[in-house]
């Protein structure tokens, strides 16, 4: 594996020979790490099978869990996905950013059957992440990345997580520092009539409410067992090595604590360990800290990591979500 660290503060690493080369790895179905806005993501050519057939190999990741298809424009989405005009005010509104469309998937789209898990629907994202959209445009596929981590585990958020987890099994990692958003994309279907919201994440609920004008309905996962498999949405995931409770009222000696805003929990200064994910109790900020802080809670040995309760609206619906899942039973 090869670690190629980029500086996105100016234009020149679209320059640097390393830029090019790793186009050619990607063509040649091998396996990039690339950070994008919201989580690092395990990317390889989406029209290829063995290429995908990797990805899900180094995650150890179920093959029915279909990947999101990564793309440099709305303009290159359109020849996949077909976008009535909700999904085109969405796209307008949101893209580049943290927004995925489930759609149905056009017959000319040269996304592989193994990306698609064999829907005939299809997620794609264009990201605000500058890296992952210069490998799309240039290698002129879509790329397919989940995030870069080995199945049910916590999403990384900086390079050397990736490396910890899943080095072995990839061509490259490209470095660009911590992602901004730090939780992933919101998943938005839009195969039926309703709009639903297969997974909230860093695009929040009422904004996407407010660019449609009407309410989003939240996928059921119990009615559809068998899923589009939706979002992450096997039950344990995002899995620290600790045990995690919600919504703390004290904490005990020997407990981490994942604290958020100035109210303080009682017990909290004999806890093993406490990170507040954002003093000011700014849920934009406490999201690109969550894994983060997850990981470095569980780091410290804790056998239980108690979690403050945390505001369910904005992006607290995803933070809640990523909690929820990371607290429960494991199987
Ligand atoms: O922010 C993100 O979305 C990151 C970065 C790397 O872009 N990617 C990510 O991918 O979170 P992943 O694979 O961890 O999550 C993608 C989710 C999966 O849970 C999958 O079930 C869902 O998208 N998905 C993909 N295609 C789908 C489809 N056709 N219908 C329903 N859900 C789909
Ligand atoms: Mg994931």
């Amino acid at each position: 594996m090869q670690r190629w660290t980029v500086d996105l503060s100016t234009e020149a690493w679209r320059q640097d020979p390393k830029a090019k080369e790793i186009c050619q790895t990607v063509l040649g179905g091998g396996l990039v790490a690339v950070p994008t806005e919201t989580v690092y993501g395990l990317a390889a050519d989406a029209t290829s099978g063995t290429a995908c057939a990797k990805i899900f190999a180094a995650k150890g990741r179920p093959s029915f869990n279909p990947l999101i298809s990564h793309l440099p424009s709305l303009d290159a989405a359109l020849h996949h996905g077909v976008f009535d005009e909700r999904a085109l005010k969405l796209a307008e509104a949101f893209w580049p950013g943290p927004l995925t469309l489930v759609v149905p998937k056009t017959s000319a789209s040269e996304i592989s059957d193994l990306a698609t898990a064999g829907l005939s629907t299809v997620a794609l994202r264009v990201p605000s992440g500058p890296v992952m959209r210069y490998l799309a445009e240039n290698t002129g596929r879509p790329l397919a990345a989940p995030s870069a981590n080995r199945s049910g585990k916590i999403s990384p958020t900086r390079a050397q997580d990736v490396i910890a987890d899943l080095g072995d099994a990839l061509d490259f990692v490209i470095d660009a520092g911590p992602c901004e958003v730090g939780i992933e994309s919101t998943i938005v279907g839009l195969t039926g009539e309703d709009v639903q919201l297969l997974r909230p994440g860093g695009v929040s609920r009422e904004a996407i409410e407010q660019v449609l004008q009407i309410p989003v309905t939240s996928r059921v996962a119990e009615k559809q067992p068998e899923a589009p498999a939706a979002p992450g949405m096997l039950t344990s995931h995002y899995a620290p090595e600790a045990q995690m409770t919600l919504e703390a009222l004290e904490v005990l000696p020997g407990e981490a604590l994942l604290s958020f805003g100035p109210e303080s929990l009682p017990g909290k200064e004999k806890a093993l360990s406490e990170v507040n994910l954002s003093p000011s109790g700014d849920l934009v900020e406490a999201a690109s800290n969550l894994f983060q802080a997850m990981r470095s809670l569980d780091s410290t040995g804790a056998k239980l990591i108690r979690v403050q309760t945390i505001p369910r609206f904005g992006l607290g619906e995803a933070i809640n979500d990523r909690l929820r899942r990371a607290a429960a039973p494991r199987g």
